[in-house]
């Protein structure tokens, strides 16, 4: 070989040793591109909008922290389809993907009408299932406890506590599962946008549409014609036949959709938007006008008093509510409430001949009580640590709070309705995540989660306090009694 000949393989050689690490350096992101595309794409699809398996973009990912996404890449997902890539992908490459899906697409992606139709999936007619039930339970008397760990729902007889069917959901199902005002069917919605139809009778879905890429929640109106579908990402409202799901109406708003409610006493829904000062109305009848109401602040997160004439909106700074008078739009109050209450998990009940609402906060170990005639705190008090859901029942003398965040999870109080003060503090199993209660039918039980992967649903006497029952479920989120709900029972969240 000519040493001009050598010197040239000696230089070619050279480049190529530096030529993925030169790539690498000079184009992050284009790499990570690549290995998304070479081994991501076809289970999270080419744009992480999802597929067979979730969407991997920031909002949606915000539960997840960046180190446990890491993990489930390298490790995978036990018993899922998430394979384990520890023997493919380096640290170095996977710290490159956990960069490169918490970030913002270049193009933002959108979900039009089209798309939205485009997934709808019709698995039974209503016509083809029997309207009698294939189970003997008191219908009234149901609950669908909501199974985050391994995206699971399981229907409870809330007589006998028995399960009568566990079935597979939607991945990561986000704000509350809602019933049709006859209780036979329950409408989910997932994180990732996918609303489900789920034939309580005839333990079927019957019915999935997608109808956002990041959804917040969906409300069901009080006829049970319509749902309304509140998304982060698109910046909509998406309004649903509930028959068959199909989208009647897209409503396009200013920024992100926090959460929409229904108002049973006015036939609307009602939004609350995380980036703009308005609250949003849209009546339930063609052709769905959306009326604005503008605010002083951004208020988040509603409560309702009975007849629906005001709400209470957290505003934004998190140390006051906000009370609107709906039909007026305007102001009307405001209260002074540090620590980011929790009005959307607020309750009312009678005391000393008027209406309270109390309300946890999400930052403060406090309970707060409000007089709603005049929208002044007549009480505080302290608790083990801040909450975040509070329930009771008519029948029931006690509130019951947990202490979601911090060193004491494990307790939940019960407040004693007439004095304002804690009666009780239960901790049902010490060290693990105590949460969200829900009533049976007649208030004579008070149903507890133990909020772990390996948790339980827990019975109480719920005036004795003595456990009855003790169903072991994976972190079970919420459990939801069809009467409760669709009566609108003052000492439930809608
Ligand atoms: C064979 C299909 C498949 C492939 C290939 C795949 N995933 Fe997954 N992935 C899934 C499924 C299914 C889940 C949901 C698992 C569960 O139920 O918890 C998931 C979950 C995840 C999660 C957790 C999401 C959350 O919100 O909890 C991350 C992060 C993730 N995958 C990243 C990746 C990355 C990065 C790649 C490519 C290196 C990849 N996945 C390749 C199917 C896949």
């Amino acid at each position: 070989m000519t040493l001009p000949n050598r010197l040239f393989l000696l230089a070619l050689f050279n480049f190529t040793l530096l030529l993925p690490a030169i790539t690498i350096a000079a184009d992050d992101s284009n790499s990570a591109k690549q290995l998304y595309t070479q081994y991501c794409s076809s289970c999270h699809g080419a744009q992480r909008l999802g597929g067979m398996g979730p969407a991997l973009l920031p909002g949606n990912l915000s539960r997840l922290r960046k180190p446990d996404a890491a993990r489930v890449i390298q490790s995978g997902r036990a018993a899922t389809q998430m394979p384990p890539f520890a023997h493919t992908l380096n640290n170095t490459q996977t710290d490159l993907l956990v960069n490169y899906i918490y970030e913002e697409p270049d193009t933002p992606p959108e979900w039009t009408l089209t798309d939205i139709q485009s997934t709808q999936q019709i698995h039974f007619q209503q016509d083809q299932l029997s309207s009698q039930p294939v189970f003997q339970a008191d219908l009234q008397n149901l609950f669908i406890v909501v199974e985050l760990g391994d995206h699971h729902a399981t229907l409870l007889d809330g007589d006998t506590f028995n399960p009568i069917h566990r079935f597979a959901t939607r991945f990561a199902l986000h704000g509350g599962p809602k019933y049709s005002p006859d209780g036979r069917y329950v409408y989910f919605a997932s994180r990732d946008g996918w609303i489900s139809k789920f034939d309580i009778y005839n333990l079927k879905t019957v019915a999935e549409i997608r109808a956002g890429i990041n959804t917040r929640n969906m409300a069901v109106s009080f006829d049970g014609r319509f749902a309304m579908v509140a998304n982060y990402l698109p910046h909509n409202l998406v309004l649903l036949d509930t028959e068959t799901l199909s989208p009647i109406k897209v409503i396009p708003v200013n920024g992100r959709v926090s959460a929409v409610y229904t108002a049973p006493p006015r036939n609307s829904f009602i939004a609350a938007l995380k980036d703009d000062k308005t609250i949003l109305e849209i009546p339930y009848r063609a052709p769905f006008q959306v009326r604005s109401i503008s605010t002083d602040e951004y208020l988040d997160d509603f409560f309702f008093d009975p007849d629906y004439q005001h709400l209470i909106g957290a505003s934004r700074e998190g140390d006051r509510g906000q009370v609107i008078h709906l039909d007026s739009g305007k102001a009307i109050a405001t209260v002074p409430l540090a620590g980011m209450p929790h009005l959307g998990s607020g309750i009312s009940w009678h005391y000393q001949g008027k209406t309270v609402m109390a309300t946890p906060h999400l930052k403060e170990g406090k309970v707060s009580f409000i007089d709603m005639s005049n929208w002044k705190v007549i009480k505080q008090i302290d608790t083990l640590g801040p909450g975040f859901f509070m329930r009771s029942h008519d029948n029931s003398p006690y509130a019951w709070v947990d202490v979601f965040f911090g060193p004491n999870k494990d307790a939940v109080h019960l407040i004693d309705k007439q004095t304002l003060e804690i009666a009780h503090t239960l901790k049902p199993e010490p060290g693990k995540t105590a949460a969200h209660v829900e009533f049976t039918k007649d208030g004579s039980h008070a149903l507890l989660s133990i909020w772990e992967d390996d948790g339980a649903v827990i019975v109480y006497d719920s005036r004795t306090l003595r456990e009855v029952k003790r169903l072991p479920m994976r972190k079970p989120s919420g459990k939801y009694n069809v009467y409760n709900k669709t009566h609108y029972s003052a000492g439930t969240s809608h």
